[in-house]
């Protein structure tokens, strides 16, 4: 083969691979969807079942939820009671963002500098769920879920987060007991992963959101956990929209932007746009190879340039003599 096609193949299977590795954790969130660690239908007791008082109650019993005061809106004022409801014996944290940052500041010190320095609130309220249930242990709720039965069941598992569709894990109810390694693993790994995307949803998404959790997620279950250390996953029948479910969904989103309807479409569009960027990398690759490695084939080959590889590489680079001779010619 001519050197110039096999630089060519190198330089793309290296190109390749190192795309590849770099979204590998993501791709692994395609065809991964926890269900080696699901909390099935069957291990579930049925809602007012006696079963449930016999369950070991692993989790403290504390539900944590945030806002940015202490008035929350009209509409998240009823699931809120749902909670507190059916949960008399519950202590309830609300975390305004006047005690999560006092939180911080008290009790993970080196986060504060990272904390204060994100540029959306949302981050701000994302991370403190990972601390305080870090910390305390408990159950975290988002403010738009409302409660359908009692959450004594899911206090039996050490860690459990929920299931999203169409792929990874969501930061909207979660549970575990304090200390656990895999909310550990959360807080440690924010400072790394706060980055800038271009559209602010990216960033949240993936610096403490649902995304940055899913990622955490596949880093922390690859390591194959045991035991108490696992974190069983919620599924979205369990989740919501029947009878037995925990949860009930209200109006929500509070944050969501412009942006949110292109990642949207995006979100569901997504096979599609997988091929059309497959296509677009590798018609670019074809056009580089047209315009820039075989046009110096030719020239090699009709002008007989037997010393063209003795040329200096950054003379190659540049092709100055043969390039340029050869658009003329055409
Ligand atoms: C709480 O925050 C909301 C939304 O920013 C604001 O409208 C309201 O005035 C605040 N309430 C208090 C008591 O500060």
């Amino acid at each position: 083969m001519r050197k110039g096609v096999v630089t060519f193949l190198l330089v793309t299977v290296v190109v390749l691979g190192f795309a590849v590795h770099n979204v590998w954790t993501l791709l692994t969130l395609l065809v991964i969807d926890g269900s080696e660690d699901q909390i099935s239908k069957a291990e579930l007791p049925a809602p007012n079942s006696v079963a449930i008082s016999e369950r070991p109650q692993l989790i403290p019993k504390i539900i944590h939820q945030t806002y940015i005061n202490e008035t929350l809106p009209p509409r998240w004022i009823e699931p809120q009671q749902s909670c507190l409801d059916l949960h008399p014996d519950y202590e309830y944290k609300l975390w305004t963002d006047k005690k999560a940052r006092e939180f911080i500041a008290a009790e993970y010190p080196w986060f504060l500098e990272t904390f204060d320095a994100y540029p959306y609130p949302i981050q701000r309220a994302d991370a403190i769920r990972y601390f305080v249930l870090h910390h305390f242990g408990g159950i975290y709720i988002d403010l738009d879920d409302g409660c359908n039965r009692s959450l004594d069941p899911l206090l039996a598992y050490p860690a459990w987060v929920r299931r999203t569709h169409p792929t990874g894990i969501s930061n909207d109810a979660m549970g575990a007991i304090p200390r656990h390694p895999f909310f550990l693993k959360a807080i440690d790994s924010l400072p790394e992963y706060n980055r800038k995307w271009i559209l602010p949803y990216i960033t949240v998404m993936a610096s403490t959101g649902p995304l940055y959790l899913s990622i955490i997620w596949r880093h922390y279950s690859s390591t194959d956990p045991q035991g108490d250390d696992r974190v069983r996953i919620l599924f979205p029948d369990e989740y919501q929209n029947h009878p037995w479910s925990f949860f009930t969904h209200h109006v929500g989103n509070s944050w969501h932007n412009n942006d949110v309807k292109l990642i949207f479409w995006m979100a569901q569009h997504w096979i599609f746009l997988t091929v059309v960027g497959f296509a677009v990398g590798f018609s670019l690759l074809f056009c580089i190879y047209q315009t820039c490695i075989r046009p110096r084939q030719q020239a090699n080959n009709s002008k007989a340039r037997f010393s063209y590889s003795r040329i200096p590489f950054y003379r190659r680079i540049s092709g100055k003599d043969i390039e340029l001779d050869d658009r003329h010619q055409v």
